[in-house]
């Protein structure tokens, strides 16, 4: 069962390069969205859903003129309104804090553009003529990253706020169809630092925030283990005093830098030396960089090869990454208190 579920999970992280181009063949059908007028661009889902969203944000922040958020809550903020382009999306398209936020966008008037395989999403946005666009079901959410994250790139290359977007996605397919395979040798050293020990992830700017976030998530529900992840240089303001303690922990921790080329040059001199002074107070401490030219290259190279750790540790652990048990038995209970 272990080995079966790691080679299908693993088969899914190997399949990400072609998820990418498979939605870029698709690009036509965003071409239908109406050019909406918008203030700032809302991202609502939870965990594999939200993912997507906070790729965009991190590719795209440095760039775009207004502001852009990921929402993982019932709630909206405030600022949601007419002047929101807000994405929702929910690969089951039935989880509930997904479809409360929808459900509040839709009260206030929200440009509302909707992402799922089915369920009340679907559903619900078929019969209120809300734009859909549908992806391939069948996936655990989390392995179908490609499918949720290139169709809000395209939608926002269609509202004229990512001009590259195609170009972009293109280089990343074919980058991380170079990857995958030198990269499995690599992320397998990687999980063997990791095994038994607690995962650190540090950021180092916005771009691999996302890539940390994956990261934790990945690692959480592939590989069955809790993470931290944080991010420099906010780290350097109050993290840093913590690092190493409890002492108990110092020899079961592993540090894993995630940086870009693109990361501030003062930044980049704090994180020379973070790592000098983590040196001691961690068993393992590795800097990884994103490969590729664009933004999005880079995310993506580090995002895969986060996936490609978390189902080898999974399987140095002896766990299975399929199953995700405990979000199975929380949202049953949940369902049952209606
Ligand atoms: O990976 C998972 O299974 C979860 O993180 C889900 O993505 C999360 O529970 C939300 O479900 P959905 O993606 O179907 O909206």
């Amino acid at each position: 069962m272990v080995t079966e579920g790691y080679e299908t999970m693993l088969r899914y992280v190997m399949d990400i390069p072609r998820q990418l181009g498979q939605m870029l063949d698709r690009h036509h059908e965003v071409d239908i969205l109406p050019r909406y007028r918008f203030r700032n661009i809302l991202f609502v889902g939870m965990g594999g859903s939200a993912m997507g969203g906070d790729i965009a944000v991190s590719v795209l922040q440095r760039d775009v003129s207004c502001p852009m958020a990921v929402c993982r809550d019932y709630r909206l903020p405030g600022w949601a309104g007419p002047d929101t382009m807000l994405f929702a999306v929910s690969y089951s398209g039935n989880t509930e804090e997904a479809l409360a936020a929808y459900g509040e966008a839709i009260r206030r008037r929200c440009r509302i553009v909707c992402i799922s395989s089915g369920g009340q999403l679907t559903d619900s946005a078929r019969r209120r003529g809300h734009p859909l666009f549908t992806v391939p079901d069948g996936l655990p959410p989390r392995a179908a990253i490609g499918y949720l994250t290139v169709p809000l790139l395209l939608m926002l290359g269609r509202q004229g706020v990512y001009p590259k977007v195609e170009t972009e996605i293109e280089e990343a397919a074919q980058l991380l169809r170079e990857l995958r395979d030198p990269w499995l040798g690599k992320s397998r050293r990687l999980a063997s630092r990791l095994r038994g020990r607690l995962p650190f992830l540090y950021a180092t700017s916005s771009l691999t925030a996302a890539a940390a976030t994956r990261w934790r998530c990945q690692l959480n529900e592939n590989s069955k283990v809790v993470c931290h992840a944080s991010i420099l240089p906010e780290h350097n303001h109050n993290e840093i005093v913590g690092m190493g303690s409890p002492s108990f922990l110092r020899r079961k921790t592993a540090a894993i830098f995630l940086t870009d080329r693109d990361t501030h040059e003062r930044t980049s001199a704090r994180v020379h030396i973070t790592r000098s002074l983590a040196r001691d107070l961690f068993e393992h401490v590795v800097l990884l960089e994103g490969r590729g030219r664009g933004r999005f290259a880079r995310l993506m190279s580090l995002v895969m090869l986060g996936d490609l750790v978390s189902v080898e540790l999974a399987r140095l652990q002896g766990v299975d990454p399929l199953p995700v048990q405990r979000i199975d038995e929380l949202k049953n209970r949940m369902a049952s208190r209606r």
